[in-house]
């Protein structure tokens, strides 16, 4: 047996104004996107942006229901739209922030485990790794490159090809 680590790396940033422009711009439209979100049940809002290599900015928000796995989180509102709009187009970068109706938010918000895979096979269907960029409503700012240093150990597309010995 061998006990192996993987290193991840994410950049912090404890003051808005040392971000670099495009990620502000980037939380800025997240900022302005979940005030769209329609949370009535969780009472919790997600924005999302994404920025493309043609330069288009996709916004998202999380969209709830009644039946509460139908509803869809912000960030794959967003990807999916941007994927469906731009199909060849290349994902730089994800923004996400939350605000909650009853509390502060003062850490920076993760996308989702479901939203860490789809963004993976965003990255692996582009071959470029994707800048996500994540706060809350008040404190630092993570920064990660590529969805490896959220999703170490990823089930990956190529998972699903047969190996040549058990055709
Ligand atoms: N949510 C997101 O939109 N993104 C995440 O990464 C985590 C959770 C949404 C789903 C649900 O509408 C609400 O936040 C509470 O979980």
């Amino acid at each position: 047996m061998k006990i192996r680590n993987i290193r991840i790396q994410f950049e912090e940033y404890q003051e808005r104004e040392h971000l670099n422009g495009n990620d502000r711009l980037l939380l800025e439209h997240a900022e302005e996107a979940l005030e769209k979100a329609y949370a009535p049940y969780s009472e919790f809002r997600v924005g999302a942006s994404v920025l493309l290599d043609n330069g288009e900015l996709i916004l998202g928000s999380n969209q709830e229901n009644a039946a509460y796995p139908s509803g869809l989180c912000a960030e794959r509102v967003a990807l999916f739209h941007a994927k469906s709009k731009y199909p060849d187009s290349v994902i730089k970068a994800i923004a996400i922030t939350a605000k909650s109706d009853h509390f502060e938010i003062n850490h920076p918000v993760a996308p989702c485990g479901a939203c860490r895979q789809v963004i993976a096979e965003a990255e692996s269907r582009q071959n470029n790794e994707i800048r996500i960029i994540m706060k809350g409503n008040s404190g630092a700012t993570h920064v990660v490159n590529g969805i490896n240093n959220l999703l170490p150990l990823m089930f990956k597309e190529e998972n699903l090809k047969r190996s040549k010995s058990k055709k």
